[in-house]
């Protein structure tokens, strides 16, 4: 070795050694910053969980002041099984702190990459079509249609008492539980009650695909049970057991309801830690909401067809008061909505069923994107045989004849009288979701005129 390769290779190690020096200066700072990052994320959750703690002790007690007389032992019942049953354990935060992500609202979830879409809706608006959209996804959805139904029928007396605070109270903790794969608070609700958690009652269990599932499917005891067969398979009473094991090993979750009335009830659902939601909340035009509901629940509205008939529609019935008040709380939904509250933000999505009508593929594609969840080769092939969409080479979606006839149809049902009292009544709600007004039978009869303004709300 000459001297010059020695003191080259001397520079060399000085420089490696300085090399060593800055890596492990720089290895210092970084492990400091990581450090203080979780100190910080720590003292965050504990407070996001101090809050929720408190969260959820304080509707509980204004609910106890609020019971009026006459439903209180009800409610009362109601209330105490809920404190002792759906109570969850968070001591398993520390466990879920390792799954933590940063989503796109910048706030911490602890759900595992899992999502939980929560489709909002009203009836006669296309929900059970769009609700399929979730259904039909595959393996890894765990899908619910309309399990609040058990809720309302059990309740809706003692809760008109109380104003309805209570009943939306309810819902939420018990579509919490749901999204947590926790039948019981459900359970509470189901008549008659489920023994040994397996009942034969549930609510449309045949539109769930994942209830129907072999691995969910008992054997049929008696012939009394065929009514409650799957589809796809002959299938005894649900066990409620097996039915929260499938949803545990499902990735993704989602609920169809139309119970809800008020999105701002949901906020401390939205914000529980646990749980990923995505509120998509469906809309109509309630002129073809009533028209839809006058064909479909055709005894119940039979005022409204002898309103029409003899042209006079008293505008202080109650039932005309019933259609305004539905109006007014799907527009102070989706105000709260659109206004982006903290809470809300990136969370909530509003959907015309027209737009679905007239781009189901397209529309289905943003609900997929907009929750998180690929949209599967299963979800496509079931919207392409249920809208008969044309997929061009071009990959645009053509627009369906079809649908989006289904969807007019009711112009030429309703009474142009009926469908100015909507107007007035649904005035603020129509103007919001873009639905343009006619002003005489002409304009509301010909189809070449769109009532349909072009919106985007997201
Ligand atoms: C955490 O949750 C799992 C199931 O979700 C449960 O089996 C386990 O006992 C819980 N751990 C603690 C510490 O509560
Ligand atoms: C109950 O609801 C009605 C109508 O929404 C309202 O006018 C009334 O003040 C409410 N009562 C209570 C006790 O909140
Ligand atoms: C329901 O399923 C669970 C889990 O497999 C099982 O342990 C239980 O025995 C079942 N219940 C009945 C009544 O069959
Ligand atoms: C519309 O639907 C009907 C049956 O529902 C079908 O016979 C017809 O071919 C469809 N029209 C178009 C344009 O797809
Ligand atoms: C329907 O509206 C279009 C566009 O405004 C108009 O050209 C047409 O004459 C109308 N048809 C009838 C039957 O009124």
């Amino acid at each position: 070795m000459t001297s010059y390769d020695q003191q080259n290779s001397t520079v060399e190690l000085t420089l490696q050694r300085e090399d060593l020096r800055m890596k492990t200066k720089y290895a210092i700072v970084f492990i400091c910053i990581v450090a203080l990052v979780i100190i910080e994320k720590e003292s965050n959750i504990l407070s996001r969980v101090s809050d929720r703690l408190i969260q959820r002790q304080m509707p509980q007690q204004q609910d106890f002041s609020n019971i009026t007389q006459k439903g209180s032992l009800m409610a009362l019942k109601m209330l105490l099984s809920r404190l002792s049953g759906t109570r969850r354990d968070s001591s398993n935060f520390s466990e879920e702190e390792e799954e933590e992500e940063l989503d796109d609202s910048g706030t911490y979830s602890y759900a595992g990459g899992r999502k939980h879409v929560l489709l909002l809706a009203t009836t006669r608006t296309g929900s059970s079509f769009v609700g399929e959209f979730f259904n039909q996804h595959g393996e890894n959805m765990f899908y619910l249609f309309e399990p609040l139904w058990h809720v309302e029928r059990m309740l809706t007396p003692a809760a008109e008492a109380n104003n309805g605070t209570l009943l939306s109270g309810i819902y939420r903790d018990v579509l919490q539980g749901l999204f947590l794969c926790d039948f019981s608070p459900l359970e509470k609700f189901i008549s008659p009650p489920p023994q040994d958690h397996v009942t034969p009652s549930l609510f449309r269990r045949e539109s769930s695909l994942s209830l129907c599932e072999e691995r969910v499917c008992s054997p049929v005891i008696r012939d009394v049970f065929e009514r409650y067969r799957c589809k796809s398979r002959r299938c005894g009473p649900l066990n409620l057991t097996l039915a929260s094991e499938s949803c545990l090993s499902k990735q993704h979750h989602a609920i169809k309801t139309v119970r809800v009335h008020q999105l701002d009830t949901l906020q401390p659902l939205v914000e529980d830690p646990r749980l990923d939601i995505k509120v998509i909340q469906l809309v109509r035009d309630p002129r073809a909401i009533l028209a839809s509901r006058m064909v479909a629940f055709s005894s119940k509205y039979h005022t409204w067809k002898a309103w029409a008939q003899n042209g006079q529609v008293p505008e202080d019935d109650e039932e005309v008061k019933r259609l305004k008040g539905n109006c007014d709380h799907i527009r102070m939904s989706a105000e709260v909505g659109l206004s982006q509250p903290h809470w809300l933000r990136n969370r909530y999505m509003l959907v015309r069923y027209e737009d679905i009508a007239l781009y189901p593929m397209q529309k289905a594609e943003e609900m997929y994107k907009f929750a998180g969840i690929p949209f599967s080769s299963l979800a496509r092939e079931w919207i392409l045989k249920n809208t008969q969409t044309t997929q061009k080479a071009s990959g645009i979606y053509s627009t369906q004849k079809n649908s989006s006839e289904q969807a007019e149809k009711w112009r030429f049902t309703i009474p142009f009288t009926l469908a100015q009292v909507v107007q007035r009544v649904c005035g603020p709600t129509m103007k919001l979701f873009g639905y343009r007004f006619v002003n005489d039978e002409m304009t509301l009869t010909n189809k070449s005129i769109s009532l349909l303004e072009d919106r985007l709300f997201n």
